[in-house]
């Protein structure tokens, strides 16, 4: 079992920027080591066949409006996605035709800055102008031709997964298939949950910091635990592996400090190194915390094709926006909706449905598993000390539009007028 390095990867980008930079979100585990199959049909310019027939692979952005050439994505010729020997290579690049961020381009600098075009900016407020917010209702019911989500510019999906975990009685885990006729794997000691210290220190799966309470599904850094390589941390992951799709999780946050509380997608395959993150590092959600991290969310990417067994050469970047309404909501006293948008030529995130600043390089390719957990490491540049109190992530509602690498057009006898409008 391979342990995962991002804190050096993070090491190595804030030597190299002096950025205070965002790491990998939290965990290790044994895969499924499939080959991406449909990697040509992923990556593809947004008509590419197969991707998507029902919409242009936009996430909505009108193009009149969009930074033109998505500044951090390399439009060279050499920005091709080249995954393993096996699988395909997309070429040419992206048009950035989405305007948000392209698909994963080739870049060799080690910490690109997002520097968005003149007309998408930040405001004061936390909102990402220039990208169109999302609505993203939950249709309550199972539609078997499919969905398409209005405000991702009717993007198709197949499939939906609702689940709210307060269905779940009041109880405590022990196993990791606890959940697992729910959709869901709890990570036991197989597993690492978030990145290692700078020496070595790393939480391990752990059922018992879970639970159900109150409604929520509550991850709990059990406090005070002594730095080792075995600390034990929750991780929880949907075990359906998406590729594509619109990720929401609703969640209030922790104020102790001293943890990385993350909702994230990781990539299934052994070979590549997708991964898209939100990730908030517990009390900077309103001010920077003492290792520099925040104030508010990163957005972190990862590129597919640098070599997961080199944790400490994986190019990725971050964005970091504050919460837009942090005057009037706290997060750490209310739920609150996370989103993550990945759609074959663009990514983007979301608080509440406001778009927020988010990477655009680095787009993933290859199937990846929605996972929520919330690690600590001990590490100051990071996650800050070990938590001295009981850090509680809650977790009420997730919701999931997406595709599958075999499940992805409009379901054979199906028209597009039985597709589900949300
Ligand atoms: C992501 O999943 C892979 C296995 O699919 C695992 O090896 C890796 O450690 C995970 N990444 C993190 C950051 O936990
Ligand atoms: C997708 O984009 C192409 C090229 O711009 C255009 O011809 C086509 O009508 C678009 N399709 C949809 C569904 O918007
Ligand atoms: C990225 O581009 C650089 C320079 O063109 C090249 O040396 C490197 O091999 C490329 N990396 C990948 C993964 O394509
Ligand atoms: C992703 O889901 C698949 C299918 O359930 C499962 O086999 C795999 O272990 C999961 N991977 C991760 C990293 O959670
Ligand atoms: C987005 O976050 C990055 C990383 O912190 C920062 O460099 C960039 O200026 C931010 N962009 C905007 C528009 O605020
Ligand atoms: C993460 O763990 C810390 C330490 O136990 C806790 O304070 C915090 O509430 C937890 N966060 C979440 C989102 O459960």
């Amino acid at each position: 079992m391979r342990s995962s390095f991002s804190l050096f990867a993070i090491l190595s980008v804030l030597a190299a920027s002096g950025v205070q930079a965002s790491t990998k979100s939290c965990s290790a585990k044994t895969g499924t080591g499939s080959t991406p199959a449909s990697l040509a049909a992923v990556a593809g310019a947004s008509s590419a066949p197969g991707v998507n027939n029902l919409a242009n692979a936009t996430t909505g952005v009108d193009a009149s409006s969009a930074p033109s050439g998505s500044a951090s994505a390399p439009a060279s010729g050499s920005a091709s996605v080249s995954v393993t020997s096996d699988s395909a290579v997309v070429s040419p690049p992206i048009s950035s035709s989405s305007g948000i961020a392209a698909v994963a381009g080739n870049s060799t600098a080690s910490s690109a800055v997002d520097a968005p075009a003149a007309t998408v900016g930040y405001s004061h407020t936390g909102k990402f102008s220039g990208v169109p917010d999302l609505d993203l209702p939950d249709i309550g019911k199972d539609c078997e031709c499919g969905y398409k989500v209005k405000s991702l510019d009717s993007f198709y999906f197949r499939k939906r997964f609702s689940f709210d975990f307060s269905s779940l009685p009041t109880q405590t885990f022990s196993s990791s298939d606890a959940l697992l006729d729910k959709g869901w794997i709890i990570k036991d000691s197989s597993s690492h949950v978030g990145g290692p210290s700078d020496v070595g220190n790393q939480c391990l799966g752990d059922p018992s910091s879970l639970s159900i309470e109150e409604g929520a599904l509550q991850l709990t850094v059990k406090a005070g635990q002594t730095l080792s390589s075995n600390m034990k941390c929750p991780e929880i992951s949907h075990t359906d592996p998406a590729l594509h799709g619109v990720f929401q999780a609703e969640m209030q946050l922790s104020a102790v400090e001293g943890t990385c509380q993350a909702f994230w997608l990781n990539h299934t395959s052994e070979v590549t190194a997708d991964e898209l993150d939100i990730e908030v590092i517990g009390g900077t959600h309103k001010v920077m915390g003492a290792g520099g991290a925040g104030p508010g969310i990163y957005s972190t990417s990862w590129e597919p094709s640098d070599d997961p067994g080199k944790p400490n050469d994986i190019e990725h970047t971050h964005g970091l926006a504050p919460f837009p309404d942090i005057d009037t909501n706290d997060p750490t006293e209310t739920f609150n909706k996370y989103t993550i948008a990945w759609l074959p030529s663009s990514q983007q995130r979301y608080y509440n449905g406001i778009a927020i600043n988010t990477t655009t390089q680095y787009n993933a390719v290859n199937p990846m598993n929605a996972t929520i957990n919330n690690w600590s490491n001990g590490f100051a540049g990071w996650s800050g000390a070990f938590p001295t109190t009981d850090s509680v992530l809650k977790v009420k509602t997730v919701l999931f539009y997406y595709n599958t690498e075999t499940e992805f057009d409009l379901k054979e006898g199906c028209s597009e007028s039985d597709v589900c409008e949300v």
